[in-house]
């Protein structure tokens, strides 16, 4: 597969790394926020000279390589919320061109899901989106195995940022601010970190995995989550709660009611009580009890594994 990459953050360049792995051909990776071609900057040997010989991404805005020749759209450029602009703008070309989108992006899907099915059903293209809920664990796969009918609630910890400030903080004494920037070294924290200590990155991909459970019987969105961060924890909670052998971890949870995200109490050594910036669902299933699905969550590689994994999944286009 030829593929086009929007964003240039540690997934797209991870996308761009590991596509050769994979027998994929990287035509473009485009940052949407500076609207240039950034190929010779992060030292993927070989993309820009790919780009040169296809002759098709023009000066390298978005737009040009919305309009080149490739088979699967990568959209990883950072999730915003409400219209989920410009990545849904970036689908919608790609879809008309009747091309295949596989998205890292959580907007389009947490808060237009219903439009994105619109215009995939209209196109020759397919919508994939693993990315966009836990990093390297196989979530909407499993679903999709399992089939929606037969899974009744899904929780667990969704969010690796504040897991990992959580754990680091509880393991080793350290503060809060200290813990962040860790995580923002690591890659692992969203471009704005807000979204990941106060609940919200958490609350789109439980509002995702809802919409692919309902299975578009009803449309969630943010709107239907309740959502508390871990920025309000006090100081001396992690310690407390240690002394009767337990820890905090912020919790999601999706049922037919909506999605809720707060921080809770768990036993220190059960299963939601994961560490650093691991993972773990929780699916409640009609006949065969809970599964768990546990593993690195977030991440340039781990995330560009879901993307890569996706496409693999993709029939060759006409
Ligand atoms: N920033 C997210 C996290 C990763 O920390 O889990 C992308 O969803």
């Amino acid at each position: 597969m030829k593929l086009a990459v929007l964003g240039a953050g540690a997934v797209g360049r991870s996308v761009v790394e590991l596509a050769g792995q994979y027998g994929h051909d990287v035509i473009a990776l485009a940052d949407s926020s500076s609207g240039v071609v950034d190929a010779e900057g992060i030292e993927v040997e070989g993309v820009l000279e790919r780009k040169d010989q296809e002759g098709t991404v023009g000066d390298g805005t978005p737009e040009d390589v919305l309009a080149a020749e490739y088979d699967v759209l990568v959209e990883a450029t950072p999730t915003t919320l409400g219209d989920a602009q410009p990545g849904f703008s970036h689908v919608e070309t790609a879809l008309s061109r009747d091309r295949h989108v596989v998205l890292a992006n959580k907007g389009p899907v947490a808060e237009r899901y219903a439009e994105l099915m619109a215009l995939a059903d209209e196109s020759a293209g397919d919508v994939l989106f693993e990315a966009t809920v836990g990093g390297a664990i196989p979530i909407l796969s499993t679903i999709d195995d399992f089939g929606p009918d037969q899974i009744t609630a899904a929780r667990g910890v969704l969010n690796g940022t504040a897991n990992f400030i959580l754990s680091r903080m509880a393991a080793d004494g350290l503060d809060y601010e200290h813990v962040l920037a860790e995580a923002q070294d690591l890659g692992v924290a969203e471009a704005d970190p807000t979204f990941d200590v106060d609940g919200t990155d958490a609350a789109l991909k439980f509002v995702i995995i809802s919409n692919v459970l309902s299975q578009g019987e009803r449309e969630y969105t943010l709107e239907d989550a309740t959502v508390e961060g871990i920025q309000n924890i006090p100081g001396n909670a992690l310690d407390l709660a240690a002394e009767d052998n337990r820890t905090i971890r912020l919790i999601g949870e999706a049922t037919p009611d909506g999605v809720q995200v707060a921080p809770k109490l768990v036993p220190q050594n059960g299963v939601l009580a994961v560490t650093g910036t691991r993972n773990i669902i929780q699916f409640e299933t009609e006949n065969a009890g809970e599964l768990n699905v546990s593993g690195r969550g977030a991440g340039g590689p781990e995330t560009a594994t879901a993307v890569l994994a996706d496409v693999g999944r993709l029939p060759p286009l006409e």
